[in-house]
């Protein structure tokens, strides 16, 4: 097939313009950046410069490739500083996932092609309630934070507007594999903490295991909505500790709920206490995935224990009002 990537220079476009070679297929993989068309063309990729947010070159680049298949991955979250209002951090991702993907459906259609997948998320989306551990069929929360109310919506576009038009929307689980990932400054600096139990459940994925389920995703019909995470959702408490010592940190501090509520606001106290984690058995079933990394147990430990910082951390940093809390989309 060829494969139409949008954001294919990011970290699981790079990833995946590869395995998408490998098993045959042609890949137009777009980038804003010359600097990265040529990292794309390195992958053996035709590089295209692209913004998904310019309607008539959507419609002008999807005509002239002529592909048989689309998968959006464009998000905009690197350099990314988290803040206590998720919808303010996530705005540009969340115009890629309305306005980006309505503008790749529309040229998709013009142009005759069916296989779409878009990137979703998986981890901190369903009800609150119940089971820790949530499928496709369980309910979305309906009364997300009001600081995540426009991203939660975002998301819930992309998956309508893609299985309406046959599409397939994956709910990636947090990613983690890349040197930039988000997590891993505050982790390593101790500045994201267990709140309260630390119950709150998340779901991971390497990116290399979310590119192989992508690659898996083109080649099956849709429609459908499918979660690639790992096999292991766990609650902050449990996962928390060992990143950190992937990463040479110390051990993780812990924040009574108040207290985190105070300084990281709502979105903070949920994820960290009350969020659900999802099951992957749907992806195994149908789409034939199997992760490589089963755990984040043994991911973590692979993708970052290299990476850890010689002298491990010493000292303890203050409680301050500009600790940075990091999530993930
Ligand atoms: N599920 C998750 O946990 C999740 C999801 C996404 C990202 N992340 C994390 O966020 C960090 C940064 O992600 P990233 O490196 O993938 O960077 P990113 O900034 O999120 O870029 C992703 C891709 O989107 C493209 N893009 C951004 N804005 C665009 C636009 N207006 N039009 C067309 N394409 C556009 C970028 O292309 P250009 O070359 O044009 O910049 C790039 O190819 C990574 O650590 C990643 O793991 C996590």
């Amino acid at each position: 097939m060829r494969v139409f990537v949008a954001g294919a220079s990011g970290a699981i476009g790079t990833r995946l313009v590869p395995q998408l070679i490998g098993r045959g297929h042609e890949v137009i993989g777009t980038s804003r950046s010359p600097e990265k068309a040529e990292r794309l063309r390195a992958l053996g990729a035709e590089p295209v410069a692209l913004d998904l947010l310019d309607r008539a070159a959507v419609r002008r680049a999807v005509l002239e490739a002529k592909p048989d298949a689309i998968v959006h991955q464009a998000t905009a979250l690197a350099e990314l500083n988290f803040s206590r209002n998720s919808d303010r951090t996530f705005a540009e991702t969340n115009r890629l996932r309305t306005e980006g993907t309505d503008a790749l459906l529309v040229a998709a259609r013009e142009a005759g092609v069916d296989r779409f997948v878009a990137q979703s998320f998986a981890s901190y989306r369903t009800a609150r309630e119940g089971g820790w551990v949530k499928t496709e069929d369980d309910p979305l929360d309906p009364g997300p934070p009001a600081k995540m109310r426009e991203s939660s919506a975002a998301m819930r576009h992309v998956e309508e507007v893609v299985t309406n038009a046959g599409g397939i929307a994956l709910r990636y689980g947090i990613f983690y594999g890349a040197a930039n990932d988000g997590l891993i400054e505050p982790v390593r600096k101790r500045q994201y903490p267990i709140i309260g139990d630390g119950e709150g459940v998340a779901s991971w994925i390497h990116l290399d295991d979310a590119a192989a389920a992508t690659v898996l995703a083109l080649e099956h019909d849709g429609p459908g909505i499918f979660n690639v995470v790992d096999d292991e959702p766990a609650p902050v408490r449990e996962w928390l500790p060992v990143l950190a010592d992937a990463l040479g940190a110390g051990p993780p501090r812990r924040f009574p709920r108040w207290l985190a509520r105070l300084f990281a606001g709502e979105v903070a106290v949920v994820m960290g206490t009350e969020a659900r984690g999802v099951s992957n058995a749907k992806a195994k079933r149908e789409l034939g995935w199997q992760p490589r990394y089963p755990s984040w147990r043994e991911g973590f430990v692979a993708a970052y224990k290299s990476t850890a910082p010689v002298e491990r951390h010493r000292g303890e940093p203050g409680l301050k009002g500009e600790t940075r809390w990091a999530t993930s989309s």
